[in-house]
């Protein structure tokens, strides 16, 4: 039998009632800065100007939210508690039964899961380390008032990357995010070269390439898993290609539901499906750009790749996925490009990962057909940032949750200090 009342049930209707307007529609609580850092950004893209964030603890925001008013939605840290579950009964019995409760903390059991979700009556809860598109995925269908379309298949998750323009770097990062998830990470992943006419992950990977994509978007009525299966090519255990190479004289006519039913059965056999999307004015790219879950902007420090990168942010805010792309500076440090600050300033804010300039590494891995991310270098430390920020797979808890870009520069300084 369940020991904890249920946040939402009606036993609570006893709990004080007041009819003091709400302060904020929603009000969040966490236990350390770096989340907060996370959550801010988050409810600032999902509510800007409609949230109250405070770094406390759990046992503390329980005797603040006593005195004040109720939220539509808490958000609520019970990380370092020893009895989290005593701490959210207590704060259930002074919350009005309809408020929507968030949770964050650090314990990772199903058990604990369960007994929030089910037994409290959670909305959802996360635990730490926090990043920001975790944040987004999860409790971004809570945050909106009802224009956010949370992913609602079970199965693989999209990643889009798009170079913000030609050579800025997109390919060689799909390539080698998709083999250090699968082969470094063990998780199932596809890379999908949607360049289908001059795309170069299968060169960058070693592997061959077939017809496979192209078919697979011409003709969706033969896609299938067996066909997945058949044309997908094995990098290594847990990462494959699909690609094709189309003789340039050739016009693929692509069908309208051709990549989302392609997309559809490879999510049913990976965890992750990454897609290197040509450019963003085709109309294939177009047609792929609205089924991922998660796209990847990749510039390098070059004005021209800087001002399309805010164009390309200032398109997805018009469609209705609510979670904004995440920005990779490439080739950082290229001599006569721009630097970190005056691309933050464009920007408007700092990019999210930031990977070096290193063409020695890069230039050896493409001519080898070695994945670059299988060195132990820097590229492959940029690789790992950007797997926890996109897919919130993390290998090396040093490099999770923000201060990534702190890290980096350090690490980065410290080359020339040498
Ligand atoms: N961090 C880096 N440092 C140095 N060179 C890099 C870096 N990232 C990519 N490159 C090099 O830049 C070139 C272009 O890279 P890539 O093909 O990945 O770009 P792209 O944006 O996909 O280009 P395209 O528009 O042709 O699709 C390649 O020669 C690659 O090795
Ligand atoms: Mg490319």
């Amino acid at each position: 039998m369940s020991q904890v009342k249920s946040l939402d049930s009606s036993s609570l209707l006893d709990a004080p009632k007041k009819n003091l307007p709400y302060e904020h529609q929603i009000q969040a609580f966490v236990s350390d800065p770096v989340s907060e850092n996370v959550l801010r950004e988050v409810l600032d893209e999902f509510q800007s100007g409609n949230f109250s964030l405070t770094c406390q603890t759990c046992a503390q925001a329980t005797q603040r939210l006593r005195r004040g008013s109720t939220p539509r939605i808490l958000i609520i840290d019970v990380a370092g508690e020893d009895q989290p579950i005593t701490c959210l009964v207590d704060l259930a019995n002074m919350l009005e039964p309809n408020v929507k409760v968030l949770v964050i903390g650090d314990r990772q059991d199903a058990n604990f899961y369960r007994q929030l979700t089910r037994g409290l009556g959670v909305a959802e809860y996360l635990y730490k380390p926090l990043n920001r598109s975790m944040v987004a995925r999860f409790f971004g269908p809570f945050l909106t008032d009802g224009d956010y379309e949370p992913e609602t298949t079970r199965g693989g998750r999209v990643l889009g990357v798009l170079s913000a323009r030609g050579g800025s770097g997109g390919t060689t990062i799909a390539a080698n995010l998709g083999f250090y998830l699968g082969e470094v990470a063990r998780r199932h992943t596809l890379v999908l070269d949607a360049d289908l006419y001059t795309g170069s992950v299968s060169v960058l990977l070693g592997t061959k390439t077939d017809g496979g994509l192209r078919t697979a978007f011409e003709s969706p009525q033969r896609v299938d898993e067996l066909f997945i299966e058949r044309s997908a090519q094995r990098v290594g255990e847990r990462c494959d290609v699909l690609s094709s190479q189309v003789d340039l004289s050739e016009i693929v006519s692509v069908a309208s539901n051709g990549p989302a039913h392609l997309i559809s059965i490879v999510k049913k056999k990976y965890n992750f499906i990454i897609m290197d999307i040509p450019n963003y004015s085709g109309d294939v790219s177009k047609s792929i750009i609205d089924i991922c879950d998660q796209k990847v902007v990749i510039l390098d420090p070059t004005l021209p790749a800087l001002r399309d990168t805010l164009r390309i942010i200032a398109a997805s805010r018009s469609n209705t996925q609510g979670v904004r792309p995440l920005i990779v500076l490439n080739k950082f440090g290229q001599p006569g490009s721009l630097s970190l600050s005056e691309v933050t300033n464009g920007l408007g804010r700092q990019p999210d990962v930031v990977v070096p300039f290193l063409p020695k590494i890069l230039n050896e891995a493409e001519i080898s057909g070695y994945p670059a991310v299988q060195g132990n270098n820097s590229f492959k430390s940029s690789i790992e940032i950007l797997a926890q920020e996109a897919a919130s797979v993390s290998m090396n808890e040093k490099s999770s949750g923000p201060g990534v870009i702190r890290r980096f520069m350090a690490r980065f300084t410290a080359r020339f200090e040498k």
